[in-house]
């Protein structure tokens, strides 16, 4: 277990005068990847200023590991980001991928060293239309405004092993709140719909619709997360056994004495999160807390204990956790995807060998879950409703 200081937090800019960052970072760390050729565009004010761009490598490097600040564009209705290029940043924030670059191997490699470095990353311009991120927001928001008697008509069946349905806050975590939605999307096997709200009206329609996205996103993530470990693309999908995939809806109402979710790892593979635009997700790296930034439009990813079981340990499960807004209610939509049960969760078998033993026991879905979920039962420090097979 990591130690840390829960009260230890640092934000993108203090980082950047730490006294750890001004050791050289290795050239490219932390690079972001740019789909077209890069033109710094009129009016940027990119709030991460410019690393040293005089290191002599840097020109070199730059033409492989293209280096950028994404920003959010102006017109909110598109996905694009715009665009300008640094030749070294420091890293001092989660990075942030582009994942309409043509260059596969480039997005690969980018979200590879991202996974072992900090076990999370932001990505844009990933294909999901505004509009149905508008919607999603919508109908979630709607759900959670309903009275509570309404919410209740999903509401987590009394010793439920699934956790799936509506949620209040847990009297067991008194120091956070986190009224939540939480069931399965796919694949259709698995759903049970009496957990999916009946009001408001368009709330199945437009979930199906973004786990069509999810699925998609999520499927072009672990090809990605395949090859980064020198695998063939398929090759963590077929250890998923393709994935079951939840959906979760957080609610946060604003408050200035409890925090959010309380920091824990994800016991899943990795989560696909989106935010309402009220920032509040923390990481843990280096022993400081790091805001991840909200961008409009990004798809958080947060890799969990299933993927660093997979990678024996190249990719972190990363600690995180989330702080609420003193004025607006925040909310969050992640996607959890775990490996379908009787999978096995343990070291791809091309990844271990003399010289690199195995550093996690190889159990199936139910068994790794029962030996995680006692663990943290005692540790009484998780979220437990990310626990559930
Ligand atoms: C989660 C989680 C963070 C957030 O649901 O697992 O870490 O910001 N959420 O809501
Ligand atoms: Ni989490």
């Amino acid at each position: 277990m990591l130690e840390y200081d829960p009260l230890k937090r640092i934000t993108a800019s203090e980082a950047l005068d730490h006294e750890y960052f001004r050791m050289d970072p290795p050239l490219g760390r932390n690079a972001f990847v740019a789909s077209q050729p890069m033109e710094k565009k009129a009016g940027m004010n990119p709030s991460v200023p410019r690393g040293d761009s005089t290191a002599p490598a840097a020109a070199a490097t730059a033409k492989k590991e293209r280096s950028w600040n994404g920003r959010l564009s102006k017109n909110k209705s598109t996905m694009e980001v715009e665009r300008v290029q640094y030749t070294s940043p420091p890293s001092v924030t989660v990075p942030i991928i582009d994942l309409s670059d043509l260059d596969d191997d480039l997005v690969a490699h980018a979200l590879g060293k991202a996974s072992e470095e900090w076990g999370a990353f932001q990505v844009v311009n990933h294909g999901i239309p505004a509009e149905l991120m508008r919607r999603l927001h919508e109908v979630g928001r709607q759900f959670f405004e309903l009275p509570a008697a309404e919410k209740e008509a999903v509401a987590v069946l009394p010793g439920s092993k699934s956790l799936e349905g509506y949620g209040a806050k847990n009297p067991n975590l008194p120091k956070s709140w986190n009224d939540h939605l939480f069931h399965k999307i796919w694949p259709e096997s698995y759903i049970d719909y009496s957990f999916w709200p009946k009001n408001p009206t368009d709330y199945k329609e437009v979930t199906e619709e973004y786990t069509r996205h999810m699925t998609k996103l999520s499927e072009k993530i672990m090809g990605c997360l395949s090859n980064g470990l020198g695998l063939g693309r398929e090759k963590l999908k077929e250890r998923l056994g393709g994935g079951v995939y939840k959906l979760g809806i957080n609610y946060y109402p604003p408050s200035n004495s409890v925090i959010g979710a309380p920091a824990h790892t994800d016991i899943n593979a990795f989560t696909l999160l989106v935010s309402n635009g009220v920032p509040g997700l923390q990481v843990f790296k280096d022993n400081h807390w790091f805001d991840v930034e909200d961008i409009n439009s990004a798809v958080v990813v947060i890799l969990g204990d299933q993927i660093m079981r997979l990678s024996n340990g190249r990719y972190k499960s990363v600690l995180h956790r989330s702080t609420i807004d003193k004025e607006k209610t925040r909310m969050t939509w992640p996607v959890l995807i775990d490996h379908v049960p009787g999978m096995i969760v343990g070291p791809l078998p091309e990844l271990v060998g003399d010289d690199n033993p195995p550093k996690f026991e190889s159990l199936t879905l139910e068994e790794y879950l029962y030996q995680s979920l006692a663990k943290r039962k005692e540790r009484k420090d998780s979220n437990m409703r990310l626990g559930d097979g």
